[in-house]
């Protein structure tokens, strides 16, 4: 069943993503070693890419990747990187079925009306599985952003997709299914970090009100600078791998 979800303008937000949005050969890596059955240069579709990060560090992995994005400025940035990128949505893409060993999607499906559609369309297009990157309730509930902003993890608990509920949907298209928590970035919670959270780098960020948004930013960087040190703390998320058999 489709969902109400407000729409976030990525082309808008395509600047701040490519210059805020981490690099991903970490995640990149984690990613694919989930999927021991695929052949060496595999064949990925990036769907949802954005900028072309993760794409970029699959490449470097030495897939062959191309990229899928509504968004007009997120598919001109892929395209600078020499990466392929159509414009399509998720639920509708113009390939045919089987063509590519590995189809990614991450952090997308929260901003789908019909996810489920969007991952059958996903699951078509691909010939060993799907590799889907989302946040769990307890993952949400966790994050640095829910200490500050009172409203954060109740709005994405209303639009992340459950994990049983993802999980069933896999099983129901005939995957086999398997979740795991995986590091998607390493970042230091000092000065950067506060002005990557001022340029509203997670689209959570423009669906909570303006005032609380200044306020637990100020709360935020108080805190935040007040730490003498800053370690590299960790933002993990949830690889749900759809697997044939
Ligand atoms: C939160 S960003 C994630 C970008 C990138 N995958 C990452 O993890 O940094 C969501 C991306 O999905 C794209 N998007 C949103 N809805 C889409 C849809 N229905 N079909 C294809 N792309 C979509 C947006 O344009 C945006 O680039």
């Amino acid at each position: 069943m489709a969902r109400a979800l407000k729409r976030i303008d990525y082309d808008r937000s395509a600047a701040c993503y490519e210059k805020h949005r981490a690099s991903s050969p970490r995640l990149a890596a984690g990613l694919l070693a989930r999927f021991p059955n695929l052949p060496r240069a595999a064949s990925v579709l990036d769907v949802g890419s954005g900028p072309g990060k993760l794409a970029s560090a699959l490449r470097e992995l030495g897939a062959r990747v191309s990229c899928a994005d509504l968004s007009r400025e997120m598919a001109r940035l892929v395209r600078s990187r020499g990466l392929a990128c159509v414009r399509a949505d998720a639920g509708r893409l113009p390939f045919a079925e089987r063509s590519f060993d590995l189809v990614v999607l991450t952090y997308v499906l929260q901003h789908i009306p019909d996810w489920r559609a969007a991952l059958e369309e996903c699951a078509r297009v691909s010939r060993r599985g799907v590799a889907a990157v989302t946040a769990s309730a307890r993952q949400i509930r966790g994050h640095v952003f829910a200490k500050f902003f009172p409203s954060f993890a109740a709005t994405d608990l209303a639009r992340f997709p459950k994990l049983e509920e993802m999980l069933a949907c896999g099983e129901a298209l005939g995957f086999e299914v398997e979740a795991s928590e995986i590091v998607t970035s390493g970042v230091k919670f000092g000065a950067t970090y506060v002005e990557r959270v001022r340029s509203k780098h997670v689209s959570t960020l423009e669906l909570i009100p303006e005032e609380e948004f200044r306020e637990g930013l100020e709360a935020m960087e108080r805190h935040m600078l007040r730490q003498e040190k800053h370690p590299t703390r960790f933002h993990l998320g949830t690889l749900v791998a759809f697997r044939r058999g």
